[in-house]
């Protein structure tokens, strides 16, 4: 029986994550520098993933044997504060593998993110194999956590996983400070019938995923035979790319009566290192990775 442990767990994609190990009668202990405002349906205890010897005594008094590790200071955060960044990105997923190992522990979630790729990938349609040049602390930060994912898994015979998400689009949970987070805001904008200043250019294109999709992706793959997966560090993975004024014209569409501000800020700077869309092939034919919701299911979610 899995008995998991997030870290991070009050952020975009941990809430979802326990919302599905909770309907799955799946152990889960959510962990977070915060306190929930809200019930949780599932242990949860404070602790910073920087405090090795708090996530250790969490670890030992709950009989954890699987970690999702969410921590990260994200792309457009990281970018205000870089020095914090790496440290925390960095000693968090350093802390989370010595502990699994010291405490018998093989199977080990962590996210990657299409900030790992950069102006020397192929940016109109990024491989799996491209060259990675990030040019964010972010994405520098999560190319080292994937060439350590391949080397950790060989030397000490773990199996950590990773995925590179592209942007994640939720309505229930707030985005954490990231550089796609304008899709949500738009949405939330305009169909409350309020302008949105957009921090990045009209033309824009990022590729995206719905937070049900990524969950259940996540899901899948994390349940698959290790021998089937080919790539040792982390698959692209993906759902639909879009630029800002497709998103508006889409709302227009869709009855919003009000307006885009287009002023980009050093944000755009982070966009035009990242890729339009990602070539997800290795994931398709590995796993059977699979989306459901394109840009209009997703939409469907809040213009029901
Ligand atoms: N959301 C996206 O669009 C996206 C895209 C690509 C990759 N990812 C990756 O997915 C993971 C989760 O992202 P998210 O969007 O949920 O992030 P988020 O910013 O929404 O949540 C991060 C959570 O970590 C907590 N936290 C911060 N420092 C901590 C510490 N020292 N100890 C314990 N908790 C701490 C925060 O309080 C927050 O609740 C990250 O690794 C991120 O890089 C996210």
């Amino acid at each position: 029986m899995e008995r998991i442990i997030i870290t991070g767990a009050l952020g975009q994609l941990g809430r979802e994550f326990i919302k599905f190990f909770n309907k799955n009668n799946t152990y889960v202990l959510a962990t977070d520098i915060r306190s929930p405002l809200e019930d949780l349906s599932c242990d949860f205890e404070i602790a910073d993933a920087m405090d090795e010897k708090r996530i250790d005594f969490l670890i030992k008094k709950h009989n954890i044997n699987v970690v999702y590790h969410l921590v990260a200071v994200l792309s457009a955060n990281g970018e205000r504060n870089p020095f914090m960044a790496w440290e925390i990105n960095m000693k968090s997923f350093q802390n989370i593998i010595s502990l699994s190992i010291n405490n018998g522990i093989k199977k080990i979630f962590w996210p990657s993110s299409i900030a790992v790729f950069g102006t020397k990938s192929n940016l109109s349609f990024a491989a799996q194999d491209s060259i990675l040049n990030p040019e964010t602390i972010y994405g520098i930060s999560k190319l080292a956590g994937e060439r350590l994912v391949n080397y950790y898994n060989k030397k000490f015979d773990l199996d950590i996983r990773s995925l590179r998400y592209p942007g994640i689009i939720s309505f229930d949970t707030k985005p954490g400070g990231g550089t796609t987070d304008y899709i949500i805001e738009m949405i939330q904008s305009l169909k409350n019938g309020k302008d949105y200043t957009c921090f990045l250019n009209r033309n824009t294109e990022l590729p995206m995923l719905y937070i049900n999709d990524a969950v259940k992706g996540t899901i899948d793959y994390m349940s698959v035979d290790k021998q089937n997966l080919k790539v040792k560090d982390s698959y692209n993975i993906t759902g639909f790319s879009i630029t800002p004024n497709k998103l508006e014209k889409k709302l227009i569409e869709l009855g919003c009566n009000a307006k885009v501000i287009y002023k980009s800020d050093f944000r755009q700077d982070i966009a035009d290192t990242w890729p339009k869309k990602i070539d997800d092939s290795s994931a398709i034919n590995d796993w059977n990775w699979k989306f459901e919701y394109g840009l209009k299911e997703t939409l469907n979610v809040v213009f029901k």
